[in-house]
């Protein structure tokens, strides 16, 4: 018979991983032994994913190559090219991206195979590949053109000029660029888990991903960003408190407050209230922010929670002009760094992952006939 389960698998360590590391009472994230608050704002996104994916940071000549792997790794394939139209009229952005996603598994070469140099090859092309499928989804469904991505600009520079249309400042690359940072990986968060059980099975780093991105959608885990900037967007400016009172006393939780593992600030947290306080100003209207200021303080007061990750992520991408529907699609950009390097970590030293259950139905039933149930 097996043991009681913990629910929700709290503090069960499901994997061992170099990859990333917290510290829940301290407030600390570590990718690869790095400190966020070194990595944030001065080492890009595209040399996090090394990181995450190759094992170093790269030296200039590595990140060279990195970068013109990752724009080999744009082109979509034609099983993208022939559908998103559809798939932009009939599915919801989460949704879409899932289907997108799977789709381009039709024209890599390596789909078939986990080896470490096929994995690594996957790695660059789905981090490159993700964010050219948000852009051409949201231009899909408005019926325009997406903008070609710029060969020689990064992954933040593109994304933000396809998705608003317009050229973003060096400022806005930057911080954006340091969003993506933020959010690269995070332990045995519930996707990345996903994305293992899927791997574990032999199966590929497309079939993980796709978990993964399913995983990230709900409202518990990525889809909370988005539901932050429709909470803010719901409220009156004036009524903050008590708004955030008459939640908590209904019994709603507040997205984008608490966190399994943190007991104190998310670390990343401190970085997007500061990116998001200086875009407020700069967008002389800094409401969302000074809203967000005051809910942080009622739900501590209230319930002792911080914020997490979702929180100021959100009025930063609204004030970066991204629409609220892509906030998490934002996320997923940003955490396919994290999701194959874990899909590689598994594939090179796996085993089956296959919990137990506790049985708690009905026993010893005696089967009738069906003419005589
Ligand atoms: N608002 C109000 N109360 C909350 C909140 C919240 N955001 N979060 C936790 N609580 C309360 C719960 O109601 C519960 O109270 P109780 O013991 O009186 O019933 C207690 O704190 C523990 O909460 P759990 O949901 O059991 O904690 P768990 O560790 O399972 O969940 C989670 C963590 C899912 C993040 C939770 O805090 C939550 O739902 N937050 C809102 C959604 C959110 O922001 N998700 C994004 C998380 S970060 C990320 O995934 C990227």
């Amino acid at each position: 018979m097996a043991d009681k389960p913990t629910k929700g698998l709290a503090d069960v360590v499901a994997a061992s991983t170099a990859l990333s590391d917290i510290d829940g009472k301290a407030g600390l994230l570590f990718y690869r032994g790095y400190d966020i608050h070194d990595l944030a704002g001065r080492t890009t996104f595209e040399e996090t994913a090394h990181l995450l994916q190759h094992g170093t940071l790269p030296n200039r000549d590595q990140l060279a190559d990195y970068g013109a792997e990752l724009v080999r790794g744009r082109a979509l394939g034609s099983l993208v090219e022939q559908n998103v139209v559809e798939i932009a009229e009939k599915q919801e952005p989460m949704e879409a991206l899932r289907t997108l996603l799977s789709l381009t598994s039709a024209d890599d070469p390596d789909k078939d195979s986990n080896a470490a140099d096929a994995n690594l090859r996957k790695a660059a092309r789905l981090t490159a590949l993700q964010p050219i499928l948000v852009a051409r989804f949201h231009a899909a469904r408005r019926g325009v053109e997406a903008p070609e991505p710029d060969p020689d600009k990064s992954i933040a520079a593109n994304f933000l000029r396809q998705i608003t249309g317009k050229e973003p400042t060096p400022r806005e690359v930057e911080i954006f660029d340091e969003c993506l940072v933020l959010h690269a990986d995070h332990t045995m968060n519930a996707s990345t888990f996903a994305a293992r059980v899927c791997a574990a099975t032999l199966s590929d780093m497309h079939s993980a991903v796709v978990a993964a991105i399913g995983t990230l959608k709900g409202p518990l885990h990525g889809g909370a960003n988005e539901q932050v900037m429709r909470t803010l967007e719901m409220i009156d400016p004036a009524g903050v408190a008590d708004a955030v009172r008459a939640k908590l006393a209904g019994g709603e939780k507040i997205m984008g407050f608490g966190h399994r593992v943190y007991k104190t600030e998310d670390p990343r947290a401190t970085h997007l209230r500061r990116l998001s306080e200086e875009l407020g100003e700069a967008s002389g209207d800094d409401t969302y922010y000074r809203m967000s200021k005051e809910m942080e303080e009622v739900v501590f007061a209230e319930k002792g929670l911080y914020p997490n990750v979702d929180f100021y992520a959100a009025t930063v991408y609204h004030f970066l002009g991204i629409p609220t529907d892509l906030f998490t699609p934002v996320f997923s950009v940003s955490r396919m760094a994290g999701w194959t390097a874990h899909v590689i970590e598994q594939h090179a030293d796996n085993r089956l992952i296959r919990p137990d259950s506790e049985y708690i139905g009905a026993r010893e039933q005696k089967w009738v006939h069906i003419d005589e149930r």
